[in-house]
């Protein structure tokens, strides 16, 4: 049972069943985020008319020195560390505007671009609100990491999975990030795996909320505190299907363990699925 959490209500009451999903499940719904419906819906037209173009102009916009951290990655590109076939999906990822880690960030068009800094900003100030919650619980625990994520290498990514006869969109894997931001979607298929290994389909969302999720970075740093949930995307209806998750992560430098900093810890998962090189 993934716990649905109203941002509305008072702020001890959010902190305190926040930390607890994501400690218990790994997985929150969280309503009232103040990101307007109207901007994944326009999010949602600009990628469907970028994946729509020929593969001859996609491929301008792809990066594969840097990971494709910026830009396109090609159809078939990403593959599970456990799954035996790549995903069928291209992707488009932007960037922190305050990261040049990987370079700047590329736009196929001013109308994609205004979108996708509007949405970039409004993640950011939600995933900085969720984080500091975080923060606050593990202040018992560790060192607080408040100051990390200000200029993290947080990630938009837009997803598409053409039509095929692939049953699996996205093999079951945990994600890599603190936290991961998946706004309503209106094609079903997100499923969770259970500690005895049963999946579960996503509760049912409405427009405008959003799922979150903690990642492996997350459950490294918390010494296993917060929960790092393996999941999955299968095929439920016909069709093409989008996806426009949100990746928050911290600053390169952040130290995960006492070795580990997050630039390592990400580029060895990033060769691990094959898009960094
Ligand atoms: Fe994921």
């Amino acid at each position: 049972m993934i716990p649905r959490v109203n941002l509305k209500d008072p702020e001890s009451v959010v902190q305190r069943r926040f930390t607890d999903a994501l400690k218990q499940t790994g997985f929150c719904i969280l309503s009232n985020t103040n990101i307007p419906y109207e901007l994944h819906k326009q999010a949602y037209d600009d990628m469907k008319h970028f994946f729509s173009l020929p593969l001859t102009q996609k491929i301008h916009y792809e990066k594969p020195h840097i990971g494709r951290q910026r830009g396109y990655a090609s159809y078939g590109i990403e593959q599970a560390i456990t799954a035996n076939v790549p995903d069928p999906k291209e992707f488009y990822s932007i960037g922190n505007m305050h990261s040049q880690s990987y370079g700047c960030n590329i736009f196929p068009n001013s109308m994609f671009e205004q979108n996708a800094r509007r949405l970039m900003d409004q993640n950011q100030r939600l995933s900085h609100r969720l984080l500091g919650y975080v923060s606050d619980d593990l202040k018992g625990h560790q060192h607080a990491f408040g100051w990390a994520w200000r200029n993290g290498e947080h990630l938009l990514r837009y997803i598409h999975y053409p039509e095929s006869n692939q049953e699996i969109l996205s093999a079951e894997h945990e994600d890599i990030n603190l936290l991961t931001i998946l706004p309503y979607s209106p094609q079903p298929g997100l499923q969770i795996q259970d500690n005895q290994g049963t999946w579960h389909d996503a509760p049912l969302m409405y427009k405008g909320e959003v799922i979150v999720d903690s990642g492996d970075m997350l459950k490294l740093y918390s010494k296993g505190i917060y929960q790092s949930t393996t999941h999955r995307v299968i095929r439920k209806t016909s069709g093409e299907r989008y996806s426009m998750p949100f990746f928050v992560h911290p600053e390169p430098t952040f130290l995960l363990d006492e070795n580990v900093t997050a630039k390592t810890f990400l580029e060895d998962r990033l060769r691990s699925i094959g898009v960094l090189n």
